[in-house]
């Protein structure tokens, strides 16, 4: 049983992941310092998998700390690297950190996956890093305009160094561009818990729902779209969560001449922010108090992918369509009152 390390295994993808791993027979640590995650999390994983994942709660950023989790677990196999700072808006007020905590922590890791001769490794990317594209739907060969913003700078860094890294080790890695993950779990067990007043729009809409906030802004209604909001990609968090697991079957049984593959990670449906209101008010039953506010800085106008590389390469097919991504994230929202 091929054993995976899954840092930032408390958060939302990563949870996720660690359970569709545990499902295809992997055996999983987590290393996660908590700092914007609980343990708890891994106790709804071994409700749901009938499995126990360890996690070694490390700040990454320290390198011996980093180094400590392979010493004991030399038999580490591949790492999926989810860790990291993810908010748009807090990278805006605070660059520096997020630089310091996403690149210094991928570093460690790098470090020590080679080190240990560790042999496959996926790192968490984003479609953040395309910016702004010129053409949509995007391929995996769109070129990247200049992020807008620290965080998906971050995201445009990481991926140079993960591929100039392995260039020179043994490790074979893949990058996953997640276009905007949405949804939970259908156990009602795992599923998005942002800290605070939620940046995203799916828990911005639950939230509002369910009255946790008296009510939500559309950022913005006069772009060159439809209906003058912005587009996106959704895609159900247990699709992403899956591409992981065949991410890595793909680097054990393929000869891929690749030392580095790419690949995008979205439904290919762009969908405004106001038809996914509408499509919520429709699923729920409920009319969702919102108004039409100012455009927010660093959202891109549209995007959305074109995934038939994974479909082809990974096998990756997208389950749960746009119905199930809010059916869930709402029997989320109303689970954890
Ligand atoms: C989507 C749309 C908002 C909240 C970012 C990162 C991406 C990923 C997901 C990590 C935008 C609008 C939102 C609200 C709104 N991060 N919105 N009112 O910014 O596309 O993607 O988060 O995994 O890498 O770039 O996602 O959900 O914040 O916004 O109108 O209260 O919803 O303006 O148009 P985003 P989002």
């Amino acid at each position: 049983m091929k054993k995976i390390l899954v840092t930032g295994g408390c958060g939302y993808i990563g949870s996720h992941t660690i359970v569709d791993l545990l499902e295809h027979g992997y055996e999983v640590i987590s290393a996660d310092n908590n700092s914007r995650s609980t343990e708890k999390v891994l106790d709804a994983v071994e409700k749901i998998t009938g499995k126990k994942v360890k996690n070694y709660t490390v700040n990454l950023c320290i390198y011996d700390d980093t180094y400590a989790i392979f010493q004991e677990n030399p038999d580490i196999s591949g790492i999926i690297h989810f860790a990291a700072y993810k908010s748009v808006g807090e990278s805006v007020e605070q660059p520096l950190m997020y630089f310091e905590n996403n690149l210094n922590s991928l570093i460690n890791i790098l470090k020590c996956a080679d080190e240990f001769g560790v042999d496959y490794f996926v790192f968490s990317s984003s479609c953040t890093v395309y910016g702004n594209p010129d053409q949509i739907p995007v391929l995996e060969t769109t070129p990247q305009k200049p992020a807008t913003s620290p965080y998906g700078a971050t995201k445009q860094m990481g991926e140079q160094i993960v591929e100039e890294a392995i260039k020179a080790s043994v490790t074979k890695a893949i990058l996953l561009r997640y276009f905007n993950p949405v949804g939970a779990h259908p156990s009602n067990l795992i599923g998005e818990m942002p800290l605070g007043k939620p940046a995203n729009l799916f828990p911005a809409i639950t939230q509002t729902a369910i009255g946790k906030l008296p009510m939500m802004q559309v950022w913005g209604n006069d772009y060159p779209t439809k209906d003058g909001s912005c587009i996106r990609d959704y895609i159900h968090v247990s699709d992403i969560a899956h591409a992981h697991t065949l991410a890595l079957g793909y680097m054990m049984n393929s000869a891929s001449a690749e030392k580095c593959s790419i690949f995008n990670l979205g439904s290919g449906n762009g969908y405004t922010v106001l038809e996914v209101i509408a499509a919520f008010e429709k699923i729920s039953g409920m009319s969702l108090n919102y108004q039409l506010g100012p455009r927010r800085a660093g959202d891109v106008i549209a995007i959305y992918a074109n995934s038939d590389k994974a479909r082809m390469e990974l096998g990756w097919v997208p389950k749960l369509g746009l119905e199930e991504m809010i059916r869930t994230a709402w029997n989320w929202e109303r689970a954890i009152q």
